[in-house]
């Protein structure tokens, strides 16, 4: 039989269950594990704080691993095309546990203007206080990029498509040119909006990938999870002897169990994400309802030609527009029957959200205008129910809004 497919490897493959011979995976709660000697628990320790893993496999204690959650890591790592993954227990458990691993006081790391607001946070209002110099750019300006790395720059952090903006900046030439200035430096890629089905950033020059897998991986709003997914010996830096371990921002291995049989389902649910958002990004820019609509799918979008080369064949579930005023968009929310006002996204059920007073409330003024975050920007997460239904109610929300704030 020829190799199977990421979509087959995710739903079927179920070695580690063979004692058991379980199509599902066990959920052991252990948190410590017995040895059989003090030479035994001795030789397991060995590794901690040194470079690689130990050559005495075996569980000493959850928080380094636990059967479930590795279990789970290695189906990660198959579906995102990298060595090892190291689970936490959130997307920002996974971000803050990366940074903390591989940035020291004194460190020079570049980031996106437009990102997630927690990680955003990190970056500029916390990072500095550590003595970390943070710069931002606009990622898809390739020159600005190229002017301020530098021969120290330890890290650059990006988005493949950034939250909300929907910004879309070629990976491959930021990698080839931060490994150009400091072949040392790590390009840490934040693939959450696109996932492991739209982009592999690990196969186009990143070091590291972030995906929280609160959202698309899991796809049901009920589990808390991030994953950093790396080469073996970055992974090992992040996991026992790096952060994770310290940080104790670990996935449990009930949440492990719920992202794995979440995972199952996500290549068939994504491809209706995908489907329903470029349908709808296309009705509301064909309806004249709205200032502007984001979506790498639009011809009309500025990244999208980086986006046809970068992505797999889909542009992803989320969407952002700009209504004709801020009134009129604040109006439209209040009016949605269907979609939900919601934060997060990646969720099966439509979630919809106003970024400069909820998700992204912690950036000023100046902030907004760099990420081209606007006021009236309203960020759409498309789910899984009729496309048709959700333009139904999209349309008399907005529709409603304009006829009220006449
Ligand atoms: C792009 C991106 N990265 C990371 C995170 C953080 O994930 P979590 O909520 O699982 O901590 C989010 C959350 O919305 C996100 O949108």
């Amino acid at each position: 039989m020829k190799d199977l497919t990421i979509t087959s490897k995710i739903v079927s493959e179920h070695d580690a269950y063979k004692p058991y011979h379980g199509l599902t995976m066990p959920i052991i709660t252990g948190v410590t594990y017995t040895f059989d000697d003090t030479d035994d628990g001795r030789e397991k320790h060995l590794a901690f704080g040194g470079e690689t893993g130990p050559e005495k496999e075996g569980y000493i204690y959850s928080r380094c691993a636990s059967p479930t959650v590795v279990e789970l890591e290695k189906r990660i790592a198959i579906l995102e095309g990298g060595e090892v993954a190291v689970g936490y227990a959130s997307g920002m458990g996974a971000v803050c546990s990366t940074v903390l691993t591989f940035i020291k006081c004194g460190d020079h790391l570049l980031t996106d203007k437009a990102m997630y607001s927690g990680t955003f946070d990190l970056m500029t209002h916390k990072l500095p206080d550590f003595g970390v110099e943070v710069e931002k750019v606009d990622m898809r300006d390739l020159e600005a990029v190229k002017a301020a790395l530098r021969p120290d720059t330890a890290m650059v952090y990006c988005e493949t498509i950034t939250n909300p903006t929907m910004r879309v900046a070629d990976i491959e030439e930021i990698a080839k040119a931060a490994h150009v200035k400091n072949p040392k430096c790590l390009v840490v890629v934040d693939n959450t909006f696109a996932t492991p089905l739209l982009y592999h950033p690990l196969d186009h020059g990143a070091d590291i990938v972030i995906e929280s897998a609160t959202k698309y991986i899991n796809g049901h709003s009920d589990v808390l999870a991030g994953f950093a997914i790396s080469d073996a010996k970055k992974a090992w830096k992040l996991n026992d002897c790096g952060r994770k371990y310290t940080t104790g921002a670990v996935l449990a291995p009930q949440e492990a169990y719920m992202v794995n049989r979440g995972m199952k389902t996500m290549p068939v649910r994504f491809a209706k994400h995908c489907e329903n958002a470029m349908k709808i990004a296309q009705w509301m820019e064909e309806s004249g309802l709205f200032k502007r609509v984001y979506y790498p799918g639009l011809a009309s979008h500025p990244d999208h030609e980086v986006a046809v080369k970068e992505l797999n064949g889909g542009f992803g579930g989320m969407i952002a527009f700009e209504p004709m005023s801020f009134d009129i968009a604040k109006n439209m929310l209040d009016n949605l029957k269907l979609v939900n006002l919601a934060v997060s996204l990646g969720d099966v059920e439509s979630l919809i959200e106003h970024p400069a007073s909820m998700t992204h409330s912690v950036l000023n003024e100046e902030e907004l205008a760099e990420a081209g975050l606007t006021k009236e920007l309203v960020r759409f997460s498309v789910g899984i129910e009729d496309a048709d239904d959700l333009i139904a109610d999209l349309k008399q929300a907005v529709e409603k809004a304009m006829a009220d704030c006449k």
